[in-house]
Parts: C-alpha cells; structure tokens; sequence
C-alpha cells in the first residue's frame, strides 16, 4: 500500500550571513534570515513496500530521475538512518519540484532539505509539539542555512549568549516582529547564472586559520544580537546598515582567505551603487545583500514597490539577466496530494 506526503518549504535570505562551520554543520556564528515566500521547493514523499535490504530510494527531479540528488539523499538518509526507523520497513520515492530556476542565488538546498525534513518527519509520525524545532535540526543535518527555512517571517540560528532559546542546532523564529517589517520585498536580480567557481562548502572550509575569522564570528554575532533588537522595536536606518555590511563582510572573507577568490561581477557592483544611490536620492529605506554568488537581492518595504520596480526598470535592465520577485514569507505549508 503506498502512502503519499506532500510538503511545501521556502528558501530564505541570510541578512547576517553564515559563513564558517565545526564538524556536523554547528555554525561557528550565529545568522539571522528573512523567510521568502515564492521561491519554494514542494516535494511528494510516498512510501510504500519494501523489496531489498537497506535503504530504498528514488528520487524524481522536475517529474525525471535524478542520479545526483539521489545520491546526496541517500547518504543524508544513511548518515542519519536512526531519525527515520520507517526505512527499515519501507522503501521511499521523493517527486521534487522548484518554483525557480537553478543558479539563481536562491538557495535551492535550503527549502529541498527544509521540505525533505518536514516530510520525513511526517512519515516517521512524529506529532510532538516541537516538530518545526524537530524539523530544523535535521534540515541542518542536510544543509546548514536549511535550518532557518521553517519558520515564518525572520529566523535565528547559532547560540547567542545571554538568549537561552537559541541553539546552534537549530533555528528559532525570530518572534515579536515591528510593523515596520511585515511586508518587506526582496528582488532578486539576476546577474549572472553560471555555475558558482568556489562552492558553498569549500567557502566554510576556507575559514578555518583565516586571519580575519574570530573578528567575523564576533562581528555577525553582535549583528544578531542588534537585528533581534530592530526588528522587534523597528530601525530602519540599522536594519539597513546591519544587512549591508553583512552581504560586504561575507565576500570580504572570501577575497581575504588563504586561496582568495571574487564571486562578485562588474554588474554585482553596478547594481549595488545604484541601489546606494537610490537611497541617498529617494531616502527610501532600500538595500541590498548577496548570497555565496554574484546576484544582488535588493531588499525594500512593500509601500514602495511602484517606485523601486520603476527605479529597476530604468537603471538595472543592462545589468541584469532578468529580476525574480519575492517577499517575506509565512514558512512551510502542508499541501495534499
Ligand atoms: O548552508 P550553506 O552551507 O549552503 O551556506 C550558506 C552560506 C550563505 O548563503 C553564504 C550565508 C547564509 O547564511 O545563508
């Protein structure tokens, strides 16, 4: 008899970055991120009888076989085998789908493993009342920054000292949120969409004896601890600030690291002048941030879409393959099959 799950999980936008890790992806600071809403991953977990010893596994990407995905599910699976005693007596198919497309700067493993969690552990019966904590934790086994996926509007992860609710084992929702921030947007402009030249993984590993690392662990900290404060007591001129030198330090460690490399392109650096420029000109309260890539996530309250989507048009249309609307979003759904 097969039995089928169906899960929908947003990715989400670091605004104080994560960027560094111990064994088991324990961060080595603390990271704060605004949950998105259009960029999602939905996947369909159906289980059904067993034939072979260990685990049984297909996975489907866009409604075709995917070998690769396949395989890093499969060893995410192995490695973490005691969460999910259903597999010893059934075998699994997971129909994944994005709503973006790949090499965009959304983070794609984000909302898969935040999705891949939720519908685990859905069929493993879990029905405790900390199953988005629950959630978190595995979806960080999978992929770090996945963690802070489950959660509505803003997302904690990394212990924080002085704040007992936080963990570096998974990520807390962020809570009380001013008004100030209920409808924030991101655009996300897309500068280029080529593989990435250094990936993710290899970038955490190049903070490990990098001069700069126990100053940029101490500084992302003190930014959550101050992003807490803003977003529940409302700062726009700090949310601002906090955010860009955020996305700056991040790339900062990277062109500063032993084997230093640029992820950032001449029109990355078009598009943020610009969007400084906007600023100073419309004292509109806009910014930008950037991922582990060269696209620009332009970030910017809801009131003043009209103008900002006015100010894209004229100046970032030479710049930019194309622009990918999002805003902050209410966390997973739950769908039927
Ligand atoms: O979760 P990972 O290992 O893909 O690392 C994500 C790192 C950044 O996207 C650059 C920052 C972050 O906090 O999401």
């Amino acid at each position: 008899m097969a039995d089928k799950i169906r899960w929908r999980c947003p990715s989400n936008i670091a605004l104080v970055k994560y960027w560094g890790k111990r064994p088991n992806q324990i961060p080595a600071n603390a990271s704060l991120s605004m949950t998105l809403e259009n960029s999602f991953t939905d996947i369909i977990l159906t289980t059904g009888e067993k034939k072979k010893h260990g685990i049984e596994l297909e996975y489907f990407f866009d409604g075709r076989p995917n070998e690769k995905f396949r395989q890093r599910v499969l060893i995410y699976l192995e490695e973490n085998r005691r969460y999910f005693p259903f597999l010893n007596t059934r075998s699994i198919r997971i129909d994944s789908t994005n709503s973006f497309p790949h090499s965009t700067g959304i983070a794609s493993s984000a909302s898969a493993f935040g999705a891949l969690s939720l519908a685990l552990l859905t069929a493993s019966g879990y029905t405790k009342a900390d199953f988005y904590r629950q959630a978190s934790f595995l979806a960080r086994l999978g992929s770090g920054s996945a963690c802070r996926s489950l959660f509505p509007d803003f997302a904690l992860w990394g212990k924080l000292p002085g704040n007992a609710k936080s963990s570096d084992e998974y990520a807390i929702a962020v809570g009380t949120v001013h008004p100030d921030f209920y409808d924030w947007q991101d655009a996300i402009l897309i500068v280029d969409d080529s593989p990435k030249k250094v990936s993710s993984s290899a970038g955490h590993l190049l903070m490990e004896g990098h001069f700069f690392a126990e100053s940029r662990y101490r500084q992302a900290n003190q930014h959550c601890q101050r992003m807490l404060d803003v977003i529940k007591y409302g700062d726009l001129e700090q949310f601002v600030t906090i955010i860009e030198q955020e996305a700056l330090a991040l790339h900062a460690m990277m062109m500063t690291s032993e084997n230093y490399y640029l992820l950032i392109k001449p029109g990355t650096v078009l598009a943020i002048e610009a969007v400084m420029n906007f600023r100073k000109e419309s004292k509109i309260p806009i910014c930008f941030t950037l991922d582990a890539g060269p696209n620009v996530h332009i970030i910017y309250p809801g009131q003043y879409s009209g103008v900002v989507h006015a100010f894209l048009e004229d100046q970032m249309k030479a710049e930019v393959k194309r622009i990918i609307f999002d805003h902050i979003g209410k966390g997973p759904k739950k769908l039927t099959c």
